[in-house]
């Protein structure tokens, strides 16, 4: 048992932005289920959004950000943040060569789907993402210990369940130990990993989600999934993100003999939204018709994008032929654990920040690169919120989970099987026929299980994994419409009479 100030779930920016910024007089302990960068904002290609472009203002962010999120973001989440947005990367770029500069020292800022200005700063041409965390990893004072390979699988509520005080975990070596802590942080990330074809890390799971589901906490927007346009695509299986700044730079989606695919499909083609991007591409996928990024107008690729080189090259791509083969892929969740714009959810002493937490900024589907921007920002308050609290003392004696008799037992699916199911059924078109068989089969599985402690880490991967699909899989049957990244082709319109900003939430002990 140990017991620290701050206990955090996840390693990504929001969680390493957080335990950087947090006062050296605070125990902080992270946990990761992997190694310490073994998380999704390590493979981050694209970049992060901010205004600061000789043309740009706030405002145009704020808009391009409320357009993509087909409106159903929170307004006031959506300023705050995005506003901030510019001083961020200003103070981090100040501090390190984190970013791509030019000559005089002026920040490079390329070009990503659905933004009217050109305002993505990057780092090391295509890896914003491992830059950003190695600069905040550099920066982790002593304060910090860092727990890796640790599977954290059950939130601990004091006596009279009021608020979070701990969480279970498996070590390394199979043991179970308690990690108390006056403030538990999630930032475990979204749920990629729950289908076929993903741009996540092998991690992205939805634990932290499950988690907070069965600990009671409210999860909110969970059938807006973002399906990335174009991940690798080779002999049936994603091999890895090419991201939008590759179409930021003049790549154009093809088909085989080299007709653009998207004339006339959205004002802005090929940098249109993503969910408009992927429903085109995949409707070519389902007519066995591969479609490809024609890379040939863009200069010194290799130059620009050395991991997306380094990625085609090792799966057998020959980048002078112009030609990238892509599928759409699970990319990014909106929806998440619902929080206040600084994290707190709705249990004292729980907090999620970064994909695992729900603010609002994103609405129904997330403009690309603000995912980072919006860890960064979190993880920053947060930190801020927590400096000022005073330490409380913490009950250590967690309540017991109610034990529940298991009512039917059917062995748990294959992790495949999850994958597949939700690819077909939940995926990037879905109907009610398509969530209702899905709903079905989810439901004889008996995912809520009491006994959590006796199961193996494969098996609470997958009651987690079966958790986070019901999430998934109810919102969007009761979202009887489509926006941003839920498409119903039962119901392809937006209802913005029914609909328009109303959120479907879930509590455990409700109906699903
Ligand atoms: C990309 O590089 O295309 C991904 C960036 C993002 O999802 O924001």
């Amino acid at each position: 048992m140990t017991k620290d100030d701050v206990v955090i779930i996840g390693s990504g920016i929001a969680a390493l932005q957080l335990a950087v910024q947090l006062n050296n007089h605070l125990n902080v302990r992270i946990l990761t289920k992997g190694k310490i960068r073994t998380a999704n904002s390590y493979l981050a290609q694209g970049g992060i959004a901010a205004a600061i472009g000789a043309n740009d203002h706030p405002s145009k962010h704020i808009a391009d950000t409320l357009e993509a999120g087909r409106f159903h973001n929170n307004l006031d989440t959506v300023r705050k943040i995005i506003t901030a947005a510019p001083s961020l990367i200003k103070n981090m770029s100040l501090q390190d060569d984190v970013f791509d500069k030019d000559q005089n020292g002026e920040l490079f800022l390329g070009m990503e789907g659905a933004h009217s200005e050109k305002r993505i700063v990057h780092g090391g041409g295509d890896a914003t993402g491992k830059n950003v965390v190695e600069h905040l990893i550099s920066r982790l004072k002593e304060n910090v210990m860092i727990v890796e390979e640790v599977f954290a699988y059950e939130l601990l509520l004091n006596s009279e369940k009021t608020r979070c005080i701990g969480v279970k975990a498996k070590t390394a070596d199979q043991k179970i130990q308690k990690f108390y802590g006056s403030h538990i942080i999630i930032a475990s990330g979204g749920c990629g990993q729950l289908f076929t074809y993903t741009s996540n890390a092998e991690t992205v799971c939805g634990d932290g989600i499950a988690m907070a589901y069965l600990a009671g906490a409210e999860i909110v927007d969970m059938e807006f999934i973002q399906f990335h346009p174009t991940l690798l695509y080779i002999d049936g299986q994603t091999k890895g993100l090419i991201s939008e700044a590759v179409r930021g730079e003049g790549a154009i989606l093809v088909t085989e003999d080299g007709t653009p695919i998207m004339e006339g499909i959205h004002p802005m083609k090929d940098l249109g939204p993503r969910h408009v991007v992927s429903q085109r591409i995949y409707e070519y996928l389902k007519k066995g018709k591969p479609v490809f990024l024609d890379i040939r107008k863009i200069k010194e690729f290799s130059k620009r994008f050395p991991s997306i080189t380094a990625i085609c090259e090792e799966n057998g791509i020959c980048l002078a032929d112009g030609k990238i083969p892509v599928a759409p892929g699970s990319h990014f969740l909106m929806g998440g654990i619902k929080t206040d714009l600084i994290g707190r959810s709705s249990i004292n002493g729980l907090y999620a920040i970064g994909e695992a937490a729900c603010t609002g900024l994103h609405g129904a589907n997330r403009l690309a690169s603000n995912s980072l921007l919006e860890g960064l920002y979190q993880g920053e308050q947060l930190s801020k919120w927590i400096n000022g609290c005073r330490t409380e003392y913490q009950e250590m004696e967690a309540s017991e989970p109610l034990k529940t008799a298991l009512s039917k037992k059917v062995a748990l699916p294959d992790i495949q099987l999850i994958k597949d199911s939700m690819m077909e059924r939940v995926g990037i078109v879905r109907n009610e026929t398509s969530l209702k068989q899905q709903k079905a089969w989810l439901s004889q599985f008996n995912a809520e299980q009491p006994h959590l402690d006796t199961c193996s880490e494969t098996e609470l991967s997958k009651i987690f994994m079966v958790i986070t699909a019901s999430l998934i899989t109810d919102s969007a049957l009761q979202r009887t419409e489509s926006r941003g990244g839920h498409y119903r082709n039962d119901y392809p319109l937006e209802d913005n009479q029914n609909w328009l900003r109303k959120s479907i939430t879930h509590k455990k002990n409700q109906e699903m």
